[in-house]
């Protein structure tokens, strides 16, 4: 191994652009906390000036997280980097992350800048953010689609001004492997003083080619990529860390760098961030999908019993598969339950919060016997959406079933303090619950998505049902969990009716 490639995790603040993937501060410091305990180098915790919200976000996860460096975007604008400098006051080790665009059709249509400009903003503003910390990140922002002398030119003066990392985004997902592999060549070998800043790739994955052009520019001399867990982000998503990170590994014949992570926290993350957001990942998805190490011919069991080799190039324990661990059953009490939580980076603020936690753990656990740490991850989301200050919540749910009569539901909710009741018929009980639902709520919103997956195996597994909705073009999703599916399903809709009947005031960084 030569040197050591730096994993940028940025599933906080890119991730969090995926419409309908928006998390609160707590559910983000649950996913910094699994990142650290991952070893990411660094974490990207969001954009401090979009709104207060993501302002205390960032605070938040820079006083927690002290094993990694905690990151905070800003535009090329002083407003925005003081922002960025002030969340991450309490972080132990800091970046703040500038970018301002330089492809022509960005610069001419949306900044309405001259090259000219842009080069003297940039480097404006990497010496602004130099003020406050020596460990500054500068993206010409589209610089897949940006003219290449004109990339130089500009990064030659932010490396002058203090850039200590160069990141080129293929922000539109254009470019492909070769090319993109060579286009880092180039720069590396074309800029006078790119010896003085890491080189860093940031690709989108709108053409499916994040992950191989990632992997090109590594093969090319960068030594930072910017990923995210299960390739969420802005429209097709950004690279998947895990794909990045194991491909590496995996090809060491190849790569001559290697990543510090522990991969074995991977399936975890994974998991975890799926949960959070509501977007469920594909069983046939590299690494952490749930048929990535199934193998299902005859032919291929065969080989795999004789000698794993035949068909497997890695191990899933390597990943974290089959760590999930039957942790907690309904003789487990408040104390082990809530060092298990602990271990899994859960803490809550309020005693009363984990009471509540602790109760639906053992009604959980008479119902399942078995409850593993994805159930635990589940229950501890619900609890978190029950006892935060919701608009809506569901107090109770019947809903009945027979072959040959129509299925009807009957359902109390609880909206802003006071009971309201309701009964709908529907195609289904699921159909039944959220037309009683939406009689009460009357939101005027479009479902977009219904999905159940199985949280672990077996029949008494915990459904967990995500619902994506859309309220005049802002998009939401709403997740929910319970032993009943009906009941899970009218949780993840009144979730998601919570989200999307809220105000939003979030500015977003590349549409300001
Ligand atoms: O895709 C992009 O260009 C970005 C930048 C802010 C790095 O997300
Ligand atoms: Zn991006």
């Amino acid at each position: 191994m030569d040197d050591k490639l730096i994993i940028f995790d940025t599933t906080l603040r890119d991730g969090e652009q995926s419409p309908g993937a928006s998390m609160t501060r707590d559910e983000k410091l649950r996913i910094a906390k699994a990142l650290e305990k991952m070893k990411v180098d660094v974490i990207e915790a969001g954009f401090p000036i979009a709104s207060p919200g993501d302002f205390e976000s960032v605070k938040a996860v820079a006083e927690m997280v002290t094993d990694s460096t905690v990151c905070a975007l800003a535009r090329a604008l002083d407003k925005d980097i003081d922002r960025a400098a002030e969340a991450l006051k309490p972080a132990k080790s800091s970046r703040i992350h500038t970018f301002l665009a330089t492809s022509p059709i960005h610069m001419r249509e949306k900044l309405r800048m001259t090259p000219d400009e842009v080069v003297e903003n940039a480097v404006k503003a990497v010496k602004h953010a130099r003020n406050y910390t020596d460990n500054v990140e500068f993206s010409p922002e589209d610089a897949g689609r940006s003219d290449f002398d004109f990339l130089c030119r500009v990064l030659e003066a932010v490396i002058d001004a203090g850039a200590t990392t160069v990141n080129i985004p293929d922000t539109v997902g254009y470019n492909l492997p070769q090319f993109f592999g060579e286009l880092i060549g180039n720069l590396i070998n074309n800029i006078p003083n790119s010896d003085k800043a890491i080189f860093s790739v940031h690709c989108h994955n709108d053409l499916g080619l994040a992950v191989g052009n990632s992997l090109s520019a590594v093969l090319n001399g960068a030594r930072q990529v910017e990923c995210t867990i299960n390739g969420l982000g802005e429209r097709a998503g950004n690279a998947a860390l895990e794909e990045v990170v194991m491909s590496i590994r995996t090809r060491r014949d190849i790569f001559t760098c290697d990543t510090k992570l522990d991969t074995t926290q991977i399936v975890h993350c994974s998991r975890l961030v799926s949960t959070i957001t509501g977007f469920p990942v594909q069983p046939n998805k590299a690494i952490v999908g749930a048929n990535a190490f199934a193998h299902e011919s005859g032919i291929h069991q065969d080989g795999v019993l004789k000698s794993r080799e035949t068909y497997e190039i890695m191990r899933a324990e390597d990943v974290g598969w089959n760590t999930n661990r039957m942790v907690l059953g309904k003789h487990s009490g408040r104390n082990a339950f809530k060092t298990r939580l602990e271990e899994l980076g859960i803490r809550f603020d309020k005693e009363e919060d984990l009471n509540a936690a602790f109760s639906a753990f053992k009604e959980l656990a008479d119902k399942k016997h078995e409850v593993f740490d994805d159930d635990l991850q589940a229950l501890v989301s619900d609890t978190i959406q029950e006892s935060a200050n919701e608009k809506i919540k569901l107090v109770s749910l019947k809903a009945k079933v027979e072959t040959g009569e129509t299925p009807i539901a009957e359902i109390t909710l609880s909206i802003d303090g006071s009971e309201k009741h309701a009964a709908a018929e529907g195609g289904g009980p699921v159909d039944a619950t959220f037309k009683a639902i939406e009689s009460m709520v009357n939101s005027g919103c479009n479902l977009q998505l219904y999905s159940v997956n199985n949280i672990t195996t077996g029949t008494d597994s915990q459904g967990e049902v995500t619902v994506r909705i859309d309220k005049s073009g802002r998009i939401v999703n709403g997740l929910g969990s319970d032993t009943d599916i009906v009941i899970a399903s009218a949780k993840a809709y009144i979730d998601a009716l919570n989200k999307a009947l809220a105000p939003e005031q979030r500015a977003h960084p590349q549409r300001l």
